[in-house]
This record gives C-alpha cells, sequence and structure tokens, in this order.
C-alpha cells in the first residue's frame, strides 16, 4: 500500500513538471506550501473571538511549560474556522500561541492527513482505501463519487461544495467500505466528521446529493438489513443462551 502511494505521487510531480511551467496546478495536485494570493506568510490570519476562547481552553488542558501539546487541537480549530484548510498564516499563527518555532508547525500539519494544505470542498469526502474497504469496493466507491463531481481526486467542484480524498483505515472496516464526511459548510462551529458505512456507488451519489440539499442524513451504516454492526438480516450463530461454565468440585480437592 504504501508503495502505490509513493509510486502515485512521484508519477503526479513528474506529470506536473512535463507540463509547461504556466499551466502547473500544484496546489491541488501537492501538499506542500507554494505562495499564492490566498496562502502566504503576510495574510493576516487570527482566530475569531469565538475560538479566542476556545483556544484558551485547549490550552488549559496541558501544564503552561507545554503550550506545544496543543498543537494538534490548535491546527484542528484553525482548519474548522478556515474552511477545511490550513494557510501557511494560519499555522504561523498556531506557532505564535505555543511559543514554538513556526517550522514545529508546519512539520505537525505536514505529517498528519486530516490535515489538508490545500483548499477542500464544504464538504471534504474522504473514501477509505486501505485493503478491507478496497475488497469490498472502495474503487467504485471513489470512482462514483468523481464521476458524478466531475473532478479528479483532491480537486474542489466549481461551486466549491464538494471535493474527494482518499484516507487509510479509519477504523470501521467491519462495516467497509465506508466513506467519511468532514463537513466545514457552517465553520468550526456546525463541524462534523462523520462515517458512512456499507455504501454503495449508488448510495455515495445519493449522499452527496442530499448534502447539496442541506438534509440531515443519518450516519453509519447505510444498510437497511443491518443494526449498526450487526449481521445483515439478524444473527445465524451464537443463537442459544450460553451455557454457565462448569463449576469446580471443591470437595474433589
Ligand atoms: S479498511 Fe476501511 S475502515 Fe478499515
Amino acid at each position: 500500500m504504501l508503495a502505490r502511494l509513493v509510486a502515485n505521487r512521484l508519477l503526479e510531480i513528474r506529470q506536473i513538471f512535463r507540463q509547461p511551467l504556466s499551466s502547473r496546478s500544484f496546489s491541488t495536485a501537492l501538499n506542500y506550501h507554494i505562495d499564492s494570493p490566498d496562502n502566504n506568510p503576510e495574510q493576516p490570519w487570527e482566530f475569531t473571538d469565538v475560538n479566542k476562547e476556545k483556544a484558551k481552553e485547549i490550552l488549559s488542558h496541558y501544564p503552561s511549560n507545554y503550550k506545544q501539546s496543543a498543537v494538534i487541537p490548535l491546527l484542528d480549530l484553525a482548519q474548522q474556522q478556515h474552511g477545511g484548510w490550513l494557510t501557511v498564516s494560519a499555522m504561523n499563527a498556531v506557532a505564535k500561541i505555543i511559543e514554538v518555532a513556526p517550522i514545529r508547525v508546519y512539520e505537525v500539519a505536514t505529517f498528519y492527513s486530516m490535515f489538508n494544505r490545500s483548499k477542500v470542498g464544504k464538504y471534504h469526502l474522504l473514501v477509505c482505501g486501505t485493503t478491507p474497504c478496497m475488497i469490498r469496493g472502495s474503487r467504485e466507491i471513489e470512482d462514483a463519487l468523481l464521476k458524478h463531481l466531475g473532478v479528479k481526486r483532491n480537486e474542489v467542484t466549481k461551486d466549491g461544495l464538494f471535493s474527494v480524498g482518499e484516507m487509510e483505515c479509519m477504523g470501521c472496516c467491519v462495516n467497509a467500505p465506508m466513506i467519511t464526511v468532514a463537513d466545514y459548510s457552517s465553520g468550526s462551529k456546525g463541524y462534523t466528521y462523520n462515517y458512512y458505512e456499507d455504501v454503495t456507488p449508488k448510495r455515495v451519489v445519493e449522499i452527496v446529493e442530499m448534502l447539496r440539499k442541506g438534509e440531515k442524513l443519518p450516519p453509519g451504516t447505510q444498510n437497511p438489513l443491518r443494526i449498526k454492526s450487526g449481521p445483515e438480516g439478524g444473527n445465524t450463530t451464537l443463537l442459544s443462551e450460553p451455557k454457565p461454565p462448569p463449576c469446580r468440585d471443591l470437595d474433589a480437592c
């Protein structure tokens, strides 16, 4: 899996450098910083008043001489406030709060795949691509989403509403295949990160259209024949009451 990811990334880089300079699109294809009008260190960025209070509350969880331990929750808050991605000035603002060199924040933000370094849609759809989900059809799920939205992986739709990315195992393989929807449509106040499980190509397209209409959809399994992660159609084994374990005959000792 790692080898495939590395090979894909090298291929992307090679394809970009084959393009003429004027048409190279680093921001959507690669996850590193290149100054642009909406992402440069001169851009003013600070937490909103509400989020300043949240940041204080986050910092209160850590000893005052270990402020840097708050880097992940603060980056998460910054990302929620900034519509799902982190600009260099947002990361610099976090570095200032926790009193570390900016590189200490960049290295965290660029390591964890839940932090986005380029723009994402208001609804960022993440398809799990790890083995159990892949065996259960995650490639078809991703293809259906990309085709329906008319985008490539990590591209944002023209209306800014959707983007599709890939994640590694999100820990609900028992309900594979699954997708996550990171909802940045209402900033950090209404932010949600919900799992939609047992999905099919048809169901993910329905999910997209429900999100577009602003409808609330139930997270969890999307298969009406399953209850949470229970077997489809009900239990087929372990149907009787289990017998209690035999008691040791203490008199025989
Ligand atoms: S493999 Fe997809 S959730 Fe684990």
